[in-house]
């Protein structure tokens, strides 16, 4: 169904709030999309099928860091916490914890 992105009328939501459920939902179809490519290469013995998938997989990596990156441009306290967690050596928990503490 065309309107499942939404929990609210969509007549009523901005055009900006529509074009950000319509990344947030394709956010979720790539991680999806790179869940089932993980299931798939975990029980997949042809070499041939499993390259086309590890191919494929890794074109999801990058459709998932466009709609993300695209997300965090428009919603700068979210760009913020996870500039504290991503690509950080350490305890994820902690970092987590003390970008919340960061952003109040
Ligand atoms: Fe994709």
């Amino acid at each position: 169904m065309a309107t499942e992105q939404y929990h609210e009328p969509p007549n009523e939501l901005s055009e900006k709030t529509r074009t950000f459920a319509r990344m947030i939902t394709s956010l979720i179809e790539e991680a999806e999309a790179i869940g089932w490519y993980q299931q798939r290469l975990s029980l997949e013995k042809d070499p041939e099928a499993r390259a086309i998938m590890q191919n494929a997989q890794q074109e999801e990596f990058k459709h998932f860091g466009m709609d993300l990156e695209f997300l965090l441009r428009r919603t700068p306290k979210w760009q913020t916490i996870l500039k504290e967690i991503l690509f950080k050596q350490g305890d994820i928990v902690q970092h987590g914890e003390q970008a919340e503490k960061d952003a109040d």
